[in-house]
Order: C-alpha cells, then sequence, then structure tokens
C-alpha cells in the first residue's frame, strides 16, 4: 500500500477550516474530509447515521466519538485504496482527546502519517461576523455561542497534544483567503504548482 500524508484542520467554528481545505486539496492533490458537511448530508438523506446524530448536530454539541470514528476508519481505508491520491485533510476531525487517540492507532496500522496540524486562529468577534451571514442551521447566535464553548471545552485541549507531538502549526486566520492559503502552505513546506 502507498505512503499517505494528513493534515489535521484545526480551529473554531467559522475558522475557515473548510473554505482552506477546498483550497487546498485543489493545489496539493488531497481528498478532503469534512465530517460537518458528511453528517448533514446523512442527515439530509435520513440515514442511519443521520438519525442518531441530526440532535447533536442541530443543538451544536459533538456527535458521540465512537459514530464519528467509525466515519473516519472507512474514509480512511476508502482512500488507502485510490493511488491518484497523495493525502487527506482532515475538517473537523478530530473534536475530542478519544479522537485523537483513535486516529493515532489507526495511522500506526496503516503507511500514513501526520504531517502538520494546523490551528486557525481568529477573534471571537469576526467569527460571530463571519458565520451569521451564512445562513447554515446551527449559525443562529444561541448555537454559535454553544459550538464555541463545545470547541473550547472539547477541542481546544488537542492544541497542547497536538503541540506536545511537535506537529501544530498556528495560522492567523484572520486574513484574507489567499493569504491563509499561503501561510498554510510556507508553514507545510509545500510546493504548489
Ligand atoms: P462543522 O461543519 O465542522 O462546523 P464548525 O466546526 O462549527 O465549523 P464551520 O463549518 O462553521 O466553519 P469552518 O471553520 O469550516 O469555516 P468556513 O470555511 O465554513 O461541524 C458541524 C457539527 O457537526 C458540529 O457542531 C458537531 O455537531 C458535528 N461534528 C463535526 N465534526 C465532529 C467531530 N469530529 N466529532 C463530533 N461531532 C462533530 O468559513 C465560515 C464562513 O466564513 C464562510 O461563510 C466563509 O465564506 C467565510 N470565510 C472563510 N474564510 C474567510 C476569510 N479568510 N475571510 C473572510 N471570510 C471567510
Ligand atoms: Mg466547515
Amino acid at each position: 500500500m502507498k505512503s499517505l500524508e494528513v493534515l489535521i484542520f484545526l480551529g473554531p467554528p467559522g475558522s475557515g477550516k473548510g473554505t482552506q481545505a477546498e483550497i487546498l486539496t485543489a493545489k496539493l492533490n488531497f481528498s478532503h474530509l469534512s465530517v460537518g458537511d458528511l453528517l448533514r448530508e446523512n442527515i439530509k438523506n435520513k440515514t442511519v447515521l443521520g438519525k442518531l446524530a441530526a440532535r447533536y448536530v442541530s443543538s451544536g454539541e459533538l456527535v458521540p466519538d465512537e459514530l464519528i470514528i467509525d466515519l473516519m476508519d472507512s474514509y480512511i481505508m476508502n482512500i488507502k485504496n485510490q493511488k491518484e491520491i497523495s493525502g487527506i485533510i482532515l475538517d473537523g476531525f478530530p473534536r475530542t482527546i478519544n479522537q485523537a487517540i483513535a486516529l493515532e492507532n489507526k495511522i500506526k496500522q496503516l503507511d500514513v502519517n501526520i504531517k502538520s496540524v494546523l490551528n486557525l486562529d481568529i477573534p471571537d468577534q469576526k467569527i460571530l461576523n463571519r458565520l451569521s451571514g451564512r445562513g447554515r442551521e446551527d449559525d443562529k447566535p444561541e448555537l454559535i455561542k454553544n459550538r464555541l464553548e463545545v470547541y473550547r471545552n472539547q477541542t481546544e485541549p488537542l492544541l497542547e497534544f497536538y503541540n506536545d507531538r511537535s506537529l501544530l502549526d498556528s495560522i492567523n486566520g484572520d486574513q484574507s483567503e489567499a493569504d491563509v492559503s499561503s501561510s498554510i502552505i510556507n508553514a507545510i513546506k509545500a510546493e504548489v504548482a
């Protein structure tokens, strides 16, 4: 099996994870896993996963780890079999220490390595401005507040987790989309056309 590189995009709601993942997957020939997009699609199509996840997503809480870990597992196995893909951007995974440990265990079994964990840093007020104009169902002000709180309590501890492993790169997310992309490319020293 071929070797795969993984980039992890961390950062609060609205920090630009999805936007940057779209830009960079195209530049790097990577595949993009947005756990949030996948969950919303499952909810829309009323799949078993969608039915289980709906109440968490609509309240801005995290979906239970075991469901998300299974999702990540099958996604990575599927990508491993696609010869043309050179890496994966994980956008919105992991979000808990348990998920991060599950990812570590998974990649130990495969020829995969985490190249970098990019933390998109942005002040809360900017987040509110960005998301209040978008109109996704979980973008109501009280839900944004809850998503931010969930982020601080459950996801932010990952910054230390990955810093301890010398994998963390902090990026100023409060710049134009193009400048954020350039900062990421510089941080990971990627060669792009
Ligand atoms: P998810 O869909 O991942 O939502 P989120 O983390 O809250 O983040 P967003 O998607 O809102 O923001 P983003 O950082 O992708 O920014 P974006 O590029 O869109 O998760 C949704 C839910 O799913 C969670 O609440 C949870 O319930 C569940 N879930 C997901 N993952 C899970 C997990 N691992 N475990 C358990 N549960 C999970 O940009 C935001 C806006 O800003 C856009 O309008 C964009 O156009 C604009 N923008 C982007 N960049 C810039 C810029 N540089 N300048 C100006 N505007 C910009
Ligand atoms: Mg997103």
